[in-house]
């Protein structure tokens, strides 16, 4: 049997309502504080992702999945988004309309990492980004907007951690003594590190090897190097989270995985996810439009797996109510129902599914169809509602009607057609009505609608 690729899978419908009320939660609260999605392709130029995220990162070297077409051009599947909204930014001069230009995505994302739990090679993020904002009150509000979500979501206790990694200027003085540092303690680094050392010396810091640890502990800290701006920058930045009551712990270890971060990167963990416990990730990328050919435009944003925010809201406090509910199943009672079947199962024919009915419906068939249009007829009242096509039992039926989770079942037999009624059932109050049919739909206006699904 062939099965998804490791590192993918698939949503099934006993999990896709999570990732409905999910995103409609992310969406909820983006336009809140007034983001517009936008949506990018799933695959770019490769050359997007090395020019920004950076040729030396474990996302370029490692964990693209590129590809050539049949033209002959470098592809690859996104892994991450802050580099195509960049893109689809200078292309389409979203910079000569009002600044801030306030954008999040939700999407698939691709990485070849050792599958564990909490990360995948097909993973989904939602992200947020401001362009065209140097303020540092932009990136409180994308830190807020990143707390205000996990909160809503019922993860309480999650851990706000912020550093600077300062700009091209100032990190360049840091990167020599850092260098130095660690060229003078390079037998006790791991080899990974010893490779990094030369080309992305910042990314020894964060290694989570215990030797490596050891050594990074008394490495000099970048909040010693950062310039005068990069400096009242990181104070406004402080200053407004205490004010904002957003308590936050600074880790001059975090440097995160990307080159394309200036100024403010910043985490969000939630503990109790264990190894892979960063819900959201994030910074300032002041310099990465201009990378791309566009002008000068300041960035800041954020981007959160979805797979590990809904393993963390399956162990928080407001789980998401998986229940499939079905507002209405109508049942109608036609001779084919009564006869269930017919046929001789074949070896092969699912024992569940009755052999196949005529194709076209009969000159007895009008209750089914009678019962086929008030599907329709419920349907257009924004109610939802199905039916059995197979026609089985009242039995399978009624059966089938509380595994959907209906709230009510129509039901119409020979004697109910005649004398044009229909019983409304309330499968959870357990009372029964003959309606007439003509004013079935005052009597689902009246008695059912405004108490449909909610989210
Ligand atoms: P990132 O830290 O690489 O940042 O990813 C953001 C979040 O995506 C992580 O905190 C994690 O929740 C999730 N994530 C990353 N890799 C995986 C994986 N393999 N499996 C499951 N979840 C994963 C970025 O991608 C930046 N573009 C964020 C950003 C936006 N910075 C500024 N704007």
């Amino acid at each position: 049997m062939l099965r998804a690729p490791r590192g993918t899978g698939d949503v099934l419908p006993s999990e896709s309502r999570k990732w409905i009320c999910l995103e409609k939660v992310l969406r909820e609260i983006s336009f809140k504080y007034n983001f517009e999605e936008i949506r990018t392709p799933v695959f770019e130029h490769t050359e997007l992702f090395s020019r920004t995220v950076g040729e030396s990162t474990d996302i370029v070297e490692k964990e693209m999945y590129t590809f050539e077409d049949k033209g002959g051009r470098s592809l690859t599947l996104r892994p991450e988004g802050t580099a195509p909204v960049a893109r689809a930014f200078l292309e389409h001069s979203l910079g000569q309309g009002p600044l801030p230009q306030k954008l999040f995505y939700i999407g698939p994302m691709f990485r070849y990492e050792k599958p564990q739990a909490g990360r995948y090679r097909e993973f989904h993020q939602y992200g947020a980004e401001i362009l065209g904002s140097p303020s540092p009150y932009s990136d409180v509000e994308i830190i807020a907007l990143a707390v205000d979500i996990a909160e809503s979501l019922g993860l309480t206790g999650t851990k706000l951690v912020i550093n600077s990694i300062g700009c091209p200027v100032c990190r360049e003085r840091y990167r020599g003594d850092l260098i130095k540092y660690l060229s003078a303690r390079s037998d006790a680094v791991c080899e990974d590190c010893r490779k990094r050392l030369s080309k992305n010396p910042l990314r020894v810091l964060d290694c989570k090897n215990v030797s490596c640890k050891a050594v990074t502990s008394g490495a000099p800290s970048m909040l010693d190097y950062l310039c005068e701006d990069c400096q009242k920058h990181w104070e406004g930045l402080r200053e407004l989270l205490l004010r904002m009551g957003l308590s936050y712990e600074v880790d001059t270890s975090l440097v995160r995985g990307l080159d394309y971060y200036t100024k403010t990167v910043f985490e969000l963990k939630w503990p109790p996810l264990g190894a892979q416990d960063a819900v959201a990730g994030g910074g300032r990328y002041d310099g990465l439009v201009e990378a791309l050919g566009g002008k000068h435009t300041p960035g800041v944003g954020f981007a959160m797996g979805l797979e590990r925010i809904l393993l963390a809201v399956e162990k928080g406090e407001k789980p998401f109510r998986e229940e499939r509910a079905l507002d209405f199943f109508v049942i109608a009672l036609g001779q084919e129902t009564r006869l269930d079947g017919g046929e001789k199962a074949s070896a092969t024919r699912d024992e569940r599914i009755p052999a196949a009915q005529n194709a076209a419906p009969g000159a007895d068939d009008d209750i089914f169809r009678r019962g086929f249009f008030l599907v329709r007829e419920i349907r257009s009242l924004g109610l939802s509602c199905d039916f059995d096509p197979l026609r089985r039992s009242l039995k399978a039926q009624m059966k089938q009607a509380d595994r959907l989770n209906a709230r009510y079942v129509a039901i119409l037999g020979e004697e109910e057609l005649e004398k044009k009624m229909v019983s409304i059932r309330s499968m959870k109050e357990g009372w029964q009505k003959e309606i007439p049919l003509e004013s079935v739909r005052d009597f689902i206006e009246k008695e059912v609608l405004g108490r449909g699904n909610q989210c």
